[in-house]
C-alpha cells in the first residue's frame, strides 16, 4: 500500500475519535477461547463437555466486580464528602485513582463557566478537543451548544449569574475513543458530580443527553420520556432534603446526526425558561 494510503487510514481513525493507542499489541475480543481437544480412548472420542465459561463472565467474577464497583464508589463518596468547595472537589477528583480512563486521558476537565451562574449544565463525558483543551464542550457539539443556549440569552461567560451558565460532566476524563462511559464509571463518578452540584447549588440543572439524564435521575426510561418535563434532582450519595428542579433534553451530538430534532430541544429551553420564572 502506498503510504498516502497509510496516511490517509490513520487520518480516518483520528476523525472517529481512534487516537489513543490503549495496548501494545492488539487485542481480538471477538476471538472464542481455544477449547482444548477431548482425549481418546481407543480411537473414540469421550463426549465433548460444554465449553468453560468466558473469563470474567462467570457469577463469581461479576458478584467479585460488583464488589469492586462499590468500594470505589464508597471511596468516591468519603473523598466527596470531605470536599468542602469546588477546589477541594477538584483536587479530590484528580487525586482519585478508581476511574481506568484517568489513564489513557490527557486532560483533566472539571468545568466551564460561572459557578454563580443560576443555571447548570451537566453533560456525559469530555471528548476530544474538550481532552486537548481541560475545558468542557469546547468541541462542535460544544458550539452548538453555546449557540442553542444563547438563544435563551444564556453565555457562558457572563458575569451575571441570570445570563450566564455553569458547565460540567458526568466524568472528567475522556472516555478512551470517545466511547460511551460504561454504567460502571457512572456508577463511581456518582458521588462527585452529586457533590459538584451540591456545591454549585444551582437553581435549576439541565441534564444533557440520555447518560447524564439517566445516570442522575436514577431512571432507566430513554431521553425521549424523560424530556419534557420538570423533574427534581435528588442525590442518591449525600443527605440532603432540597430537591433541584431539573431538565432533561437531547445531546448537541445527536443534534448534530438528527437535525430534525432541534425543535424539540428548542422547546425544551423554552420550558426552562418557564421554570426559571417561577423558581
Ligand atoms: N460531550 C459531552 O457530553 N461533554 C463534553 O464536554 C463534550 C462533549
Amino acid at each position: 500500500m502506498p503510504q498516502q494510503a497509510y496516511l490517509a487510514a490513520l487520518e480516518w481513525h483520528l476523525d472517529m475519535g481512534a487516537n489513543e493507542a490503549i495496548l501494545e499489541e492488539a487485542q481480538d475480543h471477538l476471538q472464542r477461547p481455544v477449547a482444548a481437544p477431548p482425549p481418546s480412548v481407543a480411537g473414540t472420542s469421550l463426549p465433548v463437555a460444554d465449553p468453560p465459561a468466558l473469563a470474567g463472565h462467570t457469577p463469581q467474577a461479576e458478584t467479585a466486580a460488583l464488589a469492586g464497583t462499590q468500594a470505589l464508589k464508597q471511596q468516591a463518596t468519603e473523598l466527596a464528602a470531605a470536599a468542602n468547595t469546588l477546589e477541594d472537589l477538584a483536587a479530590a477528583i484528580q487525586n482519585f485513582e478508581g476511574l481506568d480512563i484517568k489513564k489513557t486521558a490527557t486532560n483533566f476537565v472539571f468545568a466551564d463557566g460561572n459557578p454563580r451562574a443560576r443555571v447548570m449544565l451537566v453533560g456525559e463525558a469530555p471528548g476530544a478537543d474538550e481532552d486537548r483543551q481541560g475545558t468542557p464542550f469546547v468541541g462542535v457539539s460544544g458550539q452548538l451548544l453555546d449557540k442553542i443556549l444563547a438563544c435563551i440569552g444564556l453565555d457562558r461567560r457572563a458575569e451575571d449569574p441570570a445570563h450566564s451558565i455553569y458547565i460540567s460532566n458526568v466524568l472528567n476524563w475522556r472516555p478512551p475513543g470517545n466511547r460511551t462511559p460504561t454504567p460502571q464509571e457512572m456508577e463511581i463518578a456518582l458521588p462527585f458530580i452529586e457533590k459538584h452540584i451540591a456545591l454549585k447549588n444551582p437553581e435549576c440543572l439541565i441534564l444533557c443527553g440520555g447518560v447524564a439524564a439517566t445516570t442522575l435521575l436514577h431512571s432507566k426510561e430513554s431521553i425521549s420520556r424523560l424530556r419534557g418535563t420538570r423533574h427534581i434532582f435528588m442525590p442518591q450519595t449525600l443527605q440532603t432534603d432540597r430537591g433541584i428542579p431539573a431538565i432533561a433534553t437531547y445531546h448537541p451530538s445527536y443534534l448534530l446526526r438528527t437535525p430534525s430534532q432541534k425543535a424539540k430541544v428548542w422547546q425544551d429551553m423554552l420550558f426552562l425558561q418557564k421554570m426559571l420564572e417561577e423558581v
